[in-house]
């Protein structure tokens, strides 16, 4: 817990200078060629993904150009970034900001998501699925250490570092959140934030919350992994979001397929709750 506080204390220090480092560093434009998107669909709530080609020598990023209402909340996945340090996690590279814009530079992950290897498969193997949550677990144990939750553990999140490796990189810090400070009084969290079909119950049930909300979200990608389904989902257009809450909250889902039906309907399709993302 010490560490954590030590995080916390370096965060708020660089909150101060936050805006006296912004004004003096140059624009991204002088460093950077920032292309065309890094994916067709790459441009949800948190903002856009691009391809960026660092000038001095060449080397391609990932950019992800966030539209910029001046608020600390708005930064926070560049401090949730700076905090962690682990192979298992998207690296952070550099930032700008200006009056409309953040720019987050990071590395660029090459093998696409999980969400497109399950689609692929249909399913993991039991062997194929333990080596992905392992990596995940390692990476979130990593983020949990540092007092940081990240709130939307999800297939489309969780990227690989190449096409023919199997070397997993956690990304998308847009809704991660430091826990606060125990001995403040206050130790849980209380922000209602994630993709419903990947979401804790009791953010659901706006209880307050804490690390273990990311354990329930990895709960539902192993059931994916393992099944190709997820495990919450609308069973018919008759049900309605509050009937599939409900399951939620009770924990009770369907008993996983013996053969894939359809991993497209893992929880990001369209007509799935799936693709409902919320932040308050
Ligand atoms: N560092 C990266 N390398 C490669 N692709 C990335 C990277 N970061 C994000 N992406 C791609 O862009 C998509 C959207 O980025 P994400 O950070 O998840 O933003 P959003 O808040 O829009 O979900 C990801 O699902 C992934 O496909
Ligand atoms: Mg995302």
């Amino acid at each position: 817990m010490k560490r954590v506080h030590e995080e916390l204390d370096k965060l708020s220090h660089r909150d101060s200078l936050w805006t006296q480092e912004a004004a003096t560093r140059r624009s991204i434009h002088d460093l950077y060629d920032v292309g065309c998107r890094l994916t067709a669909d790459s441009a949800g709530v948190g903002g856009e993904v691009r391809r960026g080609v660092r000038k001095a020598d060449g080397k391609p990023f990932a950019v992800k150009v966030i539209r910029f209402a001046g608020t600390q909340e708005d930064r926070g996945q560049i401090q949730a970034l700076m905090a962690v340090n682990h192979p298992g996690i998207i690296q952070l590279v550099d930032w700008f900001e200006d009056p409309q814009t953040l720019w987050v530079v990071m590395e660029l992950a090459l093998g696409g998501e999980l969400f497109g290897r399950i689609t692929q498969r249909g399913r993991f193997s039991e062997s194929e699925a333990a080596a992905a949550v392992r990596q995940i677990l390692e990476a979130v144990g990593h983020m949990h250490s540092r007092g940081i939750v990240h709130c939307d553990l999800k297939p489309e999140n969780i990227l690989y570092g190449s096409d023919a490796g199997d070397a997993i990189k956690v990304a998308d810090f847009g809704f991660a959140q430091f826990v606060p400070d125990s001995l403040a009084g206050d130790a849980l969290l209380h922000r209602p934030l994630g993709t419903f079909s990947y979401t804790a119950p009791e953010i659901l049930n706006s209880e307050g919350y804490g690390c273990q909300v990311d354990m329930w979200s990895l709960g539902v990608i192993v059931y994916v992994l393992l099944s190709g389904v997820p495990p919450f989902f609308k069973r018919s257009s008759a049900e309605t979001l509050h009937d599939v809450r409900l399951r939620i909250v009770k924990g009770t889902c369907a008993r996983p397929p013996a053969r894939p039906s359809c991993a497209a309907r893992c929880a990001t399709a369209p007509s799935t709750p799936g693709a409902r993302r919320f932040r308050c």
